[in-house]
C-alpha cells in the first residue's frame, strides 16, 4: 500500500516538473497549396452568387452574428433573410457592401450585415444572394452567459489552404458536439506568394466556407494578416483582413478590430493583437487594463485568452518573439487567473504546465519560470498545416515549464462541461487519420482550489 502512494506521489511529482518531448514521428514530406482548381476552392454556381460565407459573433453576449460574403460579378444585395422555421425567413438584416484593391487587384463586393437581437440556444436559417443566386445554410447561438453551461470550442491556428489544411479541417469537423471555432491567427498565407496574390484570399474563403459558413469563427490577427508591402505602394496594414473579416470590437469597448472580447456561454474570450502596440499608454494595453476587472468570473468561470505569437515556446521557431508582449502581460494574466491562453505562430503543437515568470526586477536576477498554480496553461496550436511546414527543430533539453511538445500538424477541442471542469484534447493528423494525442482535464481554480498539473489522462 506504502508503495502505491510512493509511486502515485512519485508520478505526480515528476509530471510537474518534467515535459515529454513525443516520440512521434511526422513523415516528412512537400507541403504545398492545393491548386485553384480543387473541388475544395470551387465557386458556386449561379449568377453572382455569393461565395466566401462566414459568420462571427456579433456582439458581446452571443445574441448577434454578423453574415460575411462575397459576390464577384455586381454588388447584388446586401440583405440577410433569416428565422428559425427552414422555409420561412421572416426577419431580414441590411448590411453593406465594400470593395477594396491591393496593388493590382480589385476585390470582389465583400457584404458585412449584422443579425441582431437572437435568442440564445437557437438555430437559425439564413440566406444571402437576395434577387439572384441565393443560397442557404444555418447556425445556432450560444447559450445564455452563466456558470453552468457546458460549450464545446474547436481550435485551430495558421491553417493556410494546403493538403495538411483540408485534413486539419476535416479532422476538426469530424467532432459533432465543437460548436465554434477560436482562430488564433494567419488564414490564408496569400501574402506567401509573389504581390500577396490576393486571390489567395478569396479560395481560402472558399476552402473554409464549409465551417464558417455554419458556425462562428472568432478571429484573431497574425503576422500573415499584416500584408504590409511598401514595395508594393501597400502600407496600410491589414488592408485584406479587415475589408474581409470584421470582429464585434466595439460592443468590448474595443478602438481597432484586432483585439477584443467576447461572453459566450460559460467563458470570457479575450483576444490580443501580438503585432498592434501594446506598451504602456497604447490603446491595447489601456483597453486590457481596463478589461481584466470587468470580468465577473461567477458568471463565466473560464477566462481563454487567444493572440498569435507564443509567449512559452520551446521551439527554434519564432523563439522569444512573444516575450516583449509577456513582459507587459504576464502580471496581470496571473493576477486575473487566466486560465488558459492559446496562440499559434509557431508550426507545431505545445503545451506548458501553469508557470510564470514574473518576479525579476532587473536586479534580483529571478528570471527563470517557476509553478505557479495561478498562472494560466499556455497552449501553442499553430498547427493547421499551412504552406510554410512544419516547425521540427526543438530547443534541447526541453524546458522544465514544457508539460508536452510535438511537431505534428492537428488541431484541438476544449469541452467545457460545467463551472469547475473542462477536458481538453489534441488531436494529431497522422497519415489522414485523427489520432488523440495529447488531453487533460482542466480544473477551474476559481471555484475548485486544486493542482490540474498532474491531471494529464
Ligand atoms: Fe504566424
Amino acid at each position: 500500500m506504502k508503495f502505491v502512494i510512493l509511486m502515485v506521489v512519485f508520478v505526480a511529482v515528476a509530471s510537474r516538473c518534467e515535459g515529454v518531448t513525443s516520440k512521434f514521428r511526422r513523415k516528412r514530406e512537400a507541403t504545398e497549396d492545393m491548386p485553384f482548381d480543387s473541388d475544395v476552392f470551387s465557386v458556386p454556381d449561379g449568377y453572382n452568387a455569393p461565395q466566401q460565407v462566414h459568420i462571427t459573433q456579433g456582439d458581446l453576449n452571443g445574441n448577434a452574428v454578423i453574415v460575411s460574403w462575397v459576390t464577384p460579378t455586381e454588388p447584388g444585395s446586401s440583405t440577410v433573410l433569416y428565422g428559425t422555421t427552414k422555409d420561412k425567413l421572416d426577419k431580414s438584416a441590411k448590411g453593406k457592401h465594400g470593395q477594396y484593391k491591393y496593388y493590382n487587384y480589385t476585390s470582389g463586393f465583400i457584404h458585412h450585415a449584422t443579425l441582431k437581437h437572437l435568442k440564445y440556444d437557437t438555430k437559425y436559417y439564413y440566406a444571402v444572394g437576395v434577387g439572384q443566386t441565393v443560397r442557404k445554410f444555418w447556425f445556432k447561438t450560444p447559450p445564455q452567459v452563466g456558470p453552468d453551461v457546458p460549450y464545446t470550442f474547436g481550435l485551430i491556428g495558421d491553417l493556410g489552404q494546403t493538403y495538411d489544411s483540408n485534413r486539419t479541417l476535416s479532422h476538426y469537423e469530424s467532432n459533432m458536439d465543437a460548436e465554434a471555432v477560436l482562430f488564433v491567427g494567419d488564414l490564408s498565407y496569400a501574402d506567401h506568394y509573389a504581390d500577396h496574390d490576393n486571390r489567395r484570399w478569396d479560395s481560402w474563403g472558399r476552402f473554409v466556407e464549409r465551417s464558417t459558413a455554419y458556425q462562428p469563427w472568432i478571429w484573431t490577427a497574425g503576422n500573415h494578416e499584416l500584408d504590409f508591402a511598401p514595395e508594393l505602394g501597400e502600407t496600410v496594414p491589414f488592408k485584406p483582413f479587415t475589408n474581409r473579416y470584421h470582429t464585434p470590437y466595439k460592443a468590448s469597448n474595443s478602438t481597432a478590430p484586432f483585439w477584443y472580447s467576447i461572453k459566450r456561454g460559460p467563458a470570457y474570450i479575450i483576444v490580443l493583437a501580438s503585432y498592434s502596440a501594446y506598451g504602456k499608454y497604447t490603446p491595447q494595453y489601456q483597453w486590457l487594463n481596463e478589461e481584466l476587472p470587468k470580468v465577473n468570473r461567477s458568471e463565466t468561470p473560464w477566462l481563454i485568452v487567444l493572440m498569435h505569437s507564443p509567449w512559452y515556446n520551446s521551439y527554434n521557431y519564432h523563439y522569444m518573439e512573444g516575450e516583449t508582449m509577456r513582459v507587459m502581460f504576464e502580471k496581470w494574466f496571473v493576477q486575473y487567473k487566466v486560465d488558459m491562453v492559446f496562440a499559434g505562430h509557431v508550426h507545431a503543437y505545445e503545451r506548458s504546465h501553469r508557470i510564470s515568470n514574473t518576479a525579476y526586477n532587473i536586479i534580483n536576477e529571478k528570471c527563470t519560470p517557476v509553478p505557479n498554480q495561478d498562472a494560466p496553461v499556455y497552449i501553442t496550436i499553430g498547427d493547421g498545416g499551412n504552406i510554410e511546414g512544419l516547425a521540427n527543430n526543438m530547443t534541447e533539453p526541453q524546458p522544465s515549464y514544457s508539460a508536452f511538445r510535438e511537431a505534428s500538424f492537428g488541431h484541438a477541442i476544449f469541452e467545457i462541461k460545467n463551472k469547475t471542469h473542462a477536458y481538453y484534447t489534441w488531436h494529431r493528423n497522422q497519415d489522414g487519420e485523427k489520432v488523440t494525442a495529447d488531453s487533460m482535464w482542466f480544473t477551474n481554480r476559481i471555484w475548485l482550489r486544486t493542482d490540474d498539473s498532474s491531471n494529464v489522462v
